[in-house]
């Protein structure tokens, strides 16, 4: 069985993220989307809130499933027995990042976390979890950018009550 982790922050998750989701979902016969409880970070919501929206947005994939993790990608993909990363790639501008810790991992785990990367969708290439929430701390619209329920989530993170 061809197992793949796709690791992130996912503050919030965006249609750009729900992309790769949905492509790697054909190709890898389980997909485990994993959520970085980061310590050092001050996110907008908190990992327990990301884990429900993510498992709200990918409830009809059957072969998909929604966890967090903290400390390293290579230790928590080890103890999961899962051998590949994926990563979505917008633009070169991610590339050297992506690189960087694609060759990290691959280095630190002696060869046993390989890193796929899927080119996002053009549509979903200018997206960014950090443009959402700049855009909707305005109360900008963020409608092509996150499903309806997460908008409105965002939103009320902002104290926004109508969207
Ligand atoms: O959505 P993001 O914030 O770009 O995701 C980054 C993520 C979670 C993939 C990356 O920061 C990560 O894997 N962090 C876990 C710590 C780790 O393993 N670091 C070593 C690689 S440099």
């Amino acid at each position: 069985m061809k197992a793949a982790i796709y690791p992130g922050s996912f503050d919030p998750v965006t249609f750009g993220h729900l992309d790769i989701i949905k492509r790697s979902a054909k190709i890898f016969d389980e997909l485990t989307v994993s959520v970085l409880d980061n310590k050092a970070k001050t996110p907008l919501f908190s990992v327990e809130e990301r884990v429900k929206i993510l498992e709200e947005v990918t409830k009809e994939l059957p072969n998909v499933k929604v966890e967090s993790f903290s400390g390293l990608l290579i230790d928590y993909a080890k103890e999961k027995g899962i051998r590949v990363s994926v990563r979505g790639l917008r633009a070169v501008t991610d590339f050297e990042y992506e690189l960087q810790i694609a060759q990290t991992n691959r280095q630190l785990s002696g060869g046993d976390l390989d890193t796929v990367f899927l080119t996002t969708s053009l549509e979903y290439a200018y997206l960014s979890s950090s443009s959402v929430k700049e855009i909707a701390s305005f109360h900008g619209d963020i409608s092509q950018c996150v499903p309806e329920f997460v908008a409105r989530l965002i939103y009320e993170k902002y104290g926004f009550e109508e969207v």
